[in-house]
């Protein structure tokens, strides 16, 4: 956690070198600002619009017409009515994008941001396993997170965020779910409910790898301190959290708490938002980054609007197939 030791020589250069240039430096913020109001005319011309994740760099927040977490942004793109969608994010993201908006061109700036998530389950193993599950439970019904692929979408029954998982299992009339692929999710899932949840095993690798300890020796040393914490942590991590709460959910929670010092349990570009947008309050952060978000770039982005590449696209049947799954979950999950 960032009160504890901070990595350094080669520890630091290693977590560093997926991300470029992150020093901000006088000429650094100069060249930023040059691209800022390139990509900004380029928005015009191209008659574009850009969709940002929380987890973006800062730089990011001041080109995006929209940022915010995974069911926001998911909203937000049934929304667009310009031509082209730049997607700051991942590869999922941008894939539900096009899913749920199909008619806009979608781009995506570097197509290697994928998710460790998203990595964890295919369409052919989710379809296999699910058979199995149904010759033993047959009203099975299999909930998928967003963070997967369009093809794996294809086999769920409905989709949900970090934010209406719960409420999205609750609604479905099955008794049974499976819930792929984050078993910390599903885990938490199963501590709100009454159903019965079978995990997959996958995980979020940023997430992951925090642990009890170190938000136990963050609590000793700030004992006032308000612990957030994302529901892709573990089991025993959350049981320290004063509260359990999606990316945006956190925004929410730090803007109308009276609590002023928090403890912010998920990536680490979160807390560059709350930095900008709730002055006057203290955020620790846990330095853990996601090197697939930190991908993109402003550098990136501007040549993504200049080349309209790279483009997402999908075949028509998996798309729609998937497309019933995001729906039932805005039917479900609000
Ligand atoms: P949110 O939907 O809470 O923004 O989470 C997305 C994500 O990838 C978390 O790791
Ligand atoms: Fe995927 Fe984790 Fe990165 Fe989110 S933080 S995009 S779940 S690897």
């Amino acid at each position: 956690m960032h009160a504890l030791a901070a990595p350094s020589g080669p520890e630091l250069e290693s977590l560093l070198a997926p991300l470029g240039d992150v020093a901000y430096t006088a000429d650094r913020c100069a060249a930023l600002a040059d691209l800022v109001r390139e990509i900004n005319a380029l928005k015009r011309t191209r008659h574009a619009v850009i969709l940002a994740h929380n987890y973006q760099r800062p730089e990011l927040f001041q080109v995006a017409d929209f940022v915010g977490d995974s069911l926001e942004l998911a909203r937000e793109a049934t929304r667009v009515d310009a031509e082209t969608i730049v997607f700051c994010g991942v590869h999922f993201m941008a894939e539900t994008a096009k899913i749920l908006n199909p008619t806009r061109r979608v781009l995506l700036p570097d197509l290697r941001a994928g998710c460790s998530l998203a990595d964890s389950v295919t369409a052919e193993d989710l379809a296999e396993r699910k058979a199995q599950l149904r010759a033993v439970y047959p009203d099975l019904a299999v909930v998928g997170y967003v963070n997967t692929t369009a093809d794996v979408k294809a086999e769920c029954d409905a989709c949900c965020t970090s934010s209406n998982a719960v409420r999205v299992v609750e609604g479905l009339p099955s008794e049974h779910i499976l819930f792929v692929p984050d078993q910390n999710l599903a885990a938490y899932v199963q501590s709100q409910t009454r159903k019965s949840i079978i995990a997959w095993d996958g995980n979020c690798y940023v997430h992951h790898q925090i642990t009890p300890e170190q938000i136990g020796a963050v609590k000793a040393a700030l004992p006032h301190v308000r612990v957030l914490a994302h529901p892709e942590c573990r089991r025993d991590v959350l049981a320290l959290a004063d509260a359990v709460l999606s990316t945006s959910g956190m925004v929410r929670y730090a803007h109308e708490s009276d609590a002023t010092e928090f403890l912010v349990v998920t990536e680490c570009g979160l807390s560059d938002r709350l930095l900008l947008e709730v002055p006057g309050k203290k955020f620790y952060k846990s330095c853990k980054l996601c090197h697939y978000m930190k991908m993109i770039t402003l550098e990136g982005t501007r040549d993504a609007l200049r080349d309209l590449q790279p483009e997402i696209t999908l075949p028509e049947d998996v798309r729609v197939r998937a497309a019933r799954a995001l729906e039932r979950m805005f039917e479900l999950g609000g």
